[in-house]
Parts: structure tokens; sequence; C-alpha cells
């Protein structure tokens, strides 16, 4: 008896569109190295073969998923998705970036002649931090607050806020680059391992953050872009 396989369902869909969608597709993506939250615009098919991973073999660990529920962030309004993302992420990084900045300073300055220090991770991280401040000002003071009160689309500075992410993940590619992908050598000692735990967290934190905006808030307020999503109330 001939089988047929039958057309998979998810290979079209966009890996943004799968992780806002799905609960637990974000951690499968964040694990195999698919970019989700910059890059949540490419196809499942094509994330996978830039990553040199067989399509389906993503796709059946994507369907193995519980998605009987929608994601808890797809059922709050946009307000109150505003309001989350300021208080469990803006506010975050606020916090902790200045902590790891002064972590990676003791640590540059103590280890300088090791040569797998993480020689100029402080300087990076002032500029994400200045970089993140302008652009979470920018959300906070004029495109959450339109949100909140609008019932019409925000092209053009969701576009921008869009450009700003992109600008954000090549940060943290960077990051990886500078620290061996948070590789801590054997005989690294407690600040340097606080400073890598601190600095994953981080990046796992911004890559969250990107993802809800990018592909759970915004699409509410764009024009074509994910329909599903949009049902979503003010
Ligand atoms: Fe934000
Ligand atoms: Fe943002």
């Amino acid at each position: 008896m001939t089988i047929h396989a039958t057309k998979p369902s998810l290979y079209n869909q966009t890996v943004g569109e799968i992780a806002a969608m799905r609960p637990g597709a974000a951690a499968i993506f964040r694990k195999l190295n698919i970019n989700f939250c910059c890059h949540g615009d490419v196809t499942l098919d094509i994330a996978a073969k830039d990553q040199g991973l067989d399509v389906s073999f993503v796709e059946q660990a994507l369907c193995a998923l519980d998605v009987e529920d929608l994601p808890a962030s797809t059922k709050l309004s946009s307000g109150e998705l505003t309001e989350y993302i300021q208080s469990r992420y803006h506010e975050t990084h606020r916090r902790e970036i200045p902590e790891l900045i002064m972590l990676s300073r003791k640590v540059e300055a103590v280890h300088k002649d090791h040569p797998d220090a993480p020689a100029g991770v402080a300087l990076l991280l002032r500029a994400i931090e200045g970089e993140l401040e302008v652009h979470m000002k920018k959300e906070e003071l004029i495109l959450f607050p339109a949100m909140r009160w609008t019932d019409t689309t925000l092209d053009a500075p969701i576009s921008q806020m869009r450009h700003d992410h992109n600008d954000q993940g090549v940060f943290l590619e960077r990051l990886k680059e500078l620290t061996d992908n948070f590789n801590l050598p054997k005989e690294a000692c407690r600040s340097w391992q606080a400073l890598y735990i601190g600095l994953v967290k981080l990046t796992n934190d911004l890559v969250e953050h990107i993802h809800l905006e990018n592909n759970v808030l915004f699409p509410r307020f764009e024009t074509g872009r994910y329909k599903g999503i949009s049902g979503a109330g003010l």
C-alpha cells in the first residue's frame, strides 16, 4: 500500500506567527537557534533551511506541543499588554543592564590578560543601554499611549520600532561573539560566572520582549499583517 504524505501545515507559516500562536514554540525556536523575534516574518520552511535543519523534524516538534490554549499574552488587551511589557521588560532592562555594566568592567579589568576575557562587553552594554533607553521612551511616551486610545493602524511608528529591534538583534549577536556564546573557561571566577548568567538572562529577556512586540502587539495595528491576532481588544 502506498502511503501519501499529507502536506505539512506549518511550512508556510511565519516563525513569528507560530511563536505567537503556539505555547512552547518560542522555547523550541530558541533551542534550535531560529530567530523568531527580529526575523519573525520568515516562513518555517526557510528559517529551518537557514539553520541547516530538516523542516519536517522542526514541524514535528511544534505539532507535538499542546495548542489547546493560546499563549496568555495573546489574550491580553493591547492596553494590558503594553503595561505588562513596560513592567516586566522595560523596568527589568533599566534595573539589570547598569549592574551588568559594572560587573563586566570588573571582570574585564581583573582578567585582562586571559585569552578568553570578554573584552569589549562593557562598552557594548553601554551602547545597548543607550539605544534601548531611547527606544523604550518612544514606546512609552508615544506608541503605547496611542495603542491604548486608537483603533486605527500605526504603520509608520511601528516600522521605526521594528527597525530599532533589528539593531537590538545585531547587538545581541555581537554579545554572543564577544563571550564565545557565553561559554565560561573552567577557571572562571564567581564574578565571571555571574556576568554570563546575567548576560544570558538579558538576552532571553530581550528576545521575549521583542517577540511580544513584533509578533503579538504590533500586528494588531499594522495594515495587512497576521490575521487572527488582531482579534484581541484594544
Ligand atoms: Fe518595548
Ligand atoms: Fe521595542
